[in-house]
């Protein structure tokens, strides 16, 4: 079974021999080889540069025998596309060019011709595949509307987004008119994608948490499950929104067929809770691969036995990987998911 095969079977609920892997922000900082490019080139540079951009998505995968490869790109290219570009403080963290506070400025967000603009995105997909092959698989990605808004809004990185919640309650229509640009900007990009070539998309709702549970369906899901409405191929969507675990079987009516789940519940009670009807991905805690390989081990070893009583599961962390990771560490995660095998 070749590493394609076997991560479209996961989504599609279909009998693996052991779970595919790929790991989220798999090309980053922890990588000597990612940091080589970051100090002859600034991010966006990078981001643009088709020939980088699929040089940096291939690094992972030369190094490890990961199942899929993710494009090296950013979910803020759509912001930045629409008029409202993004950088990075000194500190750490996103710093967008200005904060939209008023009806005038979501007005005046440009929402046409979305693939003309992110062409490049398309080109790093088309040289990926065309490197890539058959056998393995190319994901696509965007961020959520209400994730991309919450950057909009609050101006770049926040600790509580609080900002973009007191938008949203006190402006709901500037909000909708904010979210509809986005969905639609989004149906496009992602057709795009599709046309590319990629197996697969996941969804970043990142700071779905900042939404009440009695929020969530009108703030974000319904966005997210008009976009999906939206493709025009259906190929398999992930749908990641950390710290909603109580709202698993809401994600779900979006039309997402696979979760993936942060590290705050077990995989077990995952699929009770989604009966079993959907494929799950995640949900390593990406703290450990900043420890040592034998713990590592040990804990991969708690989910892939976990992920026996599943019909389709996909071997991720519960967020992305951190600067910190070891490369031990991956190669140790690596070797037990491969060499794992189910029955
Ligand atoms: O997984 C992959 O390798 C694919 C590429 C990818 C990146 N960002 C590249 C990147 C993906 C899938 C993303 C998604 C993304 N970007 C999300 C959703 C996932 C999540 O983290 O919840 C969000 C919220 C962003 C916005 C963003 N971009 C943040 C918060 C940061 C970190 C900023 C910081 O300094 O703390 C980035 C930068 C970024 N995007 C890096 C990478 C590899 C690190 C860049 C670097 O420092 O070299």
């Amino acid at each position: 079974m070749n590493s394609r095969d076997r991560f479209l079977k996961a989504a599609h609920l279909e009998e693996t021999d052991r779970p595919p892997i790929w790991l989220m922000r798999q090309a980053g900082r922890y990588l000597p080889e990612y940091r080589a490019l970051k100090s002859k080139y600034d991010f966006i540079t990078l981001v643009k540069t088709p020939e980088l951009a699929t040089e940096i998505t291939l690094q992972p995968l030369q190094r490890f025998p990961l199942d899929a490869a993710i494009i090296f790109s950013d979910i803020l290219v759509i912001p930045e596309a629409l008029g409202q570009p993004y950088n990075f403080r000194d500190g750490g963290g996103i710093q967008m060019e200005y904060r939209l506070t008023n009806k005038a400025q979501i007005e005046a967000l440009e929402d046409s011709a979305i693939p003309e603009k992110l062409n490049y995105v398309s080109e790093a997909l088309k040289l990926t595949k065309k490197s890539l092959g058959k056998d393995k698989a190319l994901l696509g990605f965007c961020g959520s509307p209400w994730t991309l808004a919450c950057y909009m809004i609050d101006g770049g990185s926040s600790t509580d987004f609080s900002r973009t919640s007191e938008f949203a309650e006190q402006n709901p229509k500037e909000f909708i008119l904010l979210m509809e640009k986005l969905s639609q900007s989004i149906i496009q990009y992602l057709n795009m994608q599709i046309d590319a070539g990629v197996d697969c998309v996941q969804i970043f709702d990142s700071w779905a948490s900042v939404c009440t549970p009695s929020n969530y369906y009108k703030q974000s899901l319904q966005w997210i499950q008009m976009i999906i409405a939206g493709l025009k191929k259906p190929i398999p969507v992930i749908l990641y929104a950390k710290g909603m675990n109580h709202c698993l079987n809401e994600q779900l009516k979006t039309g997402a067929k696979i979760l993936s789940l942060d590290w705050t519940i077990s995989l077990k009670d995952a699929c009770v809770e989604t009966n079993n009807q959907c494929a799950l991905q995640g949900n390593l805690n990406p703290e450990f691969l900043t420890t040592d390989p034998i713990t590592v081990k040990n804990e991969a070893e708690t989910i892939l036995k976990m992920s026996e009583s599943l019909k389709g599961y996909i071997f991720n962390l519960g967020h992305g990987m951190l600067p910190t990771a070891k490369v031990e560490c991956v190669e140790a995660l690596l070797e037990t998911v491969t060499h794992y095998r189910y029955g």
